[in-house]
């Protein structure tokens, strides 16, 4: 287990809130899309992360640590993430625990292309085909936080 100080608890909260501010820059037509998106198509939604912090970091308002989490909670452990392509020891435990938090919602969340799966599904799914996303030991303590 592990413990967040009341200030990163804090700093979670803002930089989840805001992790896909950036999406208000990219076209609705691309978000909403019922099928798969191009290679193109999927460059420009990649591009929310560096979207939104450079716009909240202008706000001056946001802590270092929630700006990180808007700019690296799609990084993933074995560095095939974006924006930065960064791995374990790079990716804050903010962006982590955010990262988490993030995909679980998506997988358990009904979306214009499918269902919400339960929430043993969405587990088997990131402990399974997307191994290699998260950290092991914050998956697995959010995982023991659902019981
Ligand atoms: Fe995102």
């Amino acid at each position: 287990m592990f413990e967040l100080s009341s200030d990163e608890l804090m700093d979670v909260g803002m930089g989840s809130l805001f992790h896909d501010y950036g999406k208000v820059y990219v076209p609705k037509e691309l978000l909403d899309k019922p099928g798969r998106l191009t290679a193109t198509e999927f460059q420009e939604v990649k591009k929310h992360p560096v979207y939104g912090f450079s716009t909240l970091k202008d706000l001056g308002i946001f802590t270092p640590v929630a700006l990180g989490i808007v700019k690296h909670h799609h990084e993933k452990e074995n560095g095939s993430g974006y924006p930065d392509g960064l791995s374990s020891y790079d990716i804050a435990r903010s962006s982590k625990i955010t990262a988490i938090a993030d995909v679980f919602s998506a997988l358990t969340t009904t979306r214009s292309y499918r269902q919400a799966l339960s929430k043993e599904s969405a587990l088997e799914i990131m402990y399974g085909e997307m191994d290699g996303s998260f950290d092991l030991q914050y998956l697995n303590s959010f995982r023991d936080s659902l019981n």
